[in-house]
């Protein structure tokens, strides 16, 4: 049997009785035998919106870097070395599509092809490639991607800047003094998704991608509700979560996330946000799982995106740890969830605690019980 980690220790963590906390991890979150295929990398996240004026300005002042535009599609990169990280549509209404991921070999893509039946097709952005698109099961796409070609990573701040502690000063004779910018996006990191079945979806990302559950959290009685889910890359470290999949009412997106070098970037980058008058929406601040420094924004069209730095990465040899699931344990500092973040009682939800299936009861019940306690003892 698995157990808690021990370091998820915040103000408010000791309201929980005894058997609350063991039971997490008694029971495991299976992994459904060997994957069909395995990703090794995020390719790009695919949005429709009916603004794209609008959305590349935002886009722009977060940091990525226009690629190629028409009236139809945007393409926007990182200053990594991906052709482009960012696409999006122009349609009529704001739409989250799915996302692309890099697959191991053109020999897996092929054969899992073949076995699906499905077709590979040629895309048409920037860098080629191919792709085999699925439908995962709540319809978000999931491109399965080779041949790529990638392009020179674009000039930015890859070092750490010196630090001053008490013990040792590295920084003589000079300022800290970063740029008011936007804070450079390296790549796309992450996203999270809550679905409408955390069994089947889990079992269905499992199984097409290859993913690890590295943290997963549980209601007080053990049932798995939400994992953070990394990459199988064998020995190379991948990081902490690429998808994070969260049982909920409904399938929705949550938010994405975009690395940068540290957080003297995310801070000047937030000014800079600021300043060209976006919607702030929670940070500064340091996750507990994945320990990243964090800070969120809202697009023009509502999407919440994040920029995030030090991330914690893992080999494939690290274990699955089990935790209870609550607000708390989200992060270790910064400010409260946004009140936007908080679930609400809307009409499909209490419909769904009165006329759903059993499991969703039973769901619903384990969250209720999970977010009814206050984060932190001194927030309302
Ligand atoms: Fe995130």
């Amino acid at each position: 049997m698995s157990k808690t980690l021990d370091q998820i220790v915040y103000p408010g963590s000791d309201q929980y009785a005894p058997e609350e906390l063991t039971a997490p991890g008694t029971i495991p979150l299976e992994l459904h035998g060997e994957p069909l295929i395995r990703a090794v990398d995020t390719a790009y996240i695919l949005f429709q919106v009916p603004n794209l004026d609008r959305q590349q300005a935002f886009l722009q002042d977060f940091g990525l870097m226009t690629v190629e535009s028409s009236d139809k599609t945007l393409y926007m990169r990182g200053y990594g070395r991906a052709p482009y990280i960012y696409e999006v549509c122009k349609g009529y209404t704001e739409k989250f599509l799915g996302v692309g991921f890099l697959v191991e070999s053109e020999d897996a893509l092929n054969s899992l092809a073949n076995k699906l039946g499905e077709t590979i097709t040629n895309i048409e952005g920037p860098g080629g490639g191919k792709r085999l698109r699925l439908n995962d099961p709540d319809g978000f796409w999931v491109d399965l991607v080779v041949g790529r070609e990638m392009v020179a990573p674009l000039d930015t701040r890859r070092d750490a800047l010196p630090v001053n502690i008490p013990a040792k000063k590295t920084r003589i004779n000079r300022g800290q003094r970063t740029a008011l910018a936007p804070s450079a996006v390296e790549r796309f990191g992450h996203y999270v998704l809550m679905v409408s079945d955390f069994e089947r979806s889990w079992k269905w990302y499992r199984q097409h991608l290859g993913l690890l559950p590295t943290d997963v959290l549980c209601t007080g009685t053990g049932q798995p509700v939400l994992s953070f889910c990394r990459l199988d890359n064998g020995e190379l470290p991948s990081d902490h979560h690429t998808l994070v999949l969260s049982g909920g009412p409904e399938a929705k997106y949550m938010h994405s996330a975009f690395e940068t070098i540290d957080q003297d970037a995310i801070g000047q980058g937030q000014q800079f946000l600021k300043m060209k008058g976006w919607n702030h929406f929670w940070g500064l601040g340091r996750h507990i799982l994945g320990s990243q420094i964090f800070d969120y924004w809202l697009d023009p069209h509502g999407f919440e995106v994040e920029h995030y730095a030090d991330g914690d990465v893992f080999d494939n040899r690290h274990p699955t740890q089990y935790h209870l699931f609550d607000r708390g344990g989200l992060w270790a500092w910064g400010n409260d969830v946004p009140a936007a973040m908080k679930p609400k009682p809307t009409l499909k939800l209490i419909m769904m605690a009165m006329f759903g299936s059993r499991s969703q009861k039973k769901l619903l019940s384990g969250l209720g019980r999970a977010i009814s306690y206050a984060p932190r003892p001194w927030l309302k």
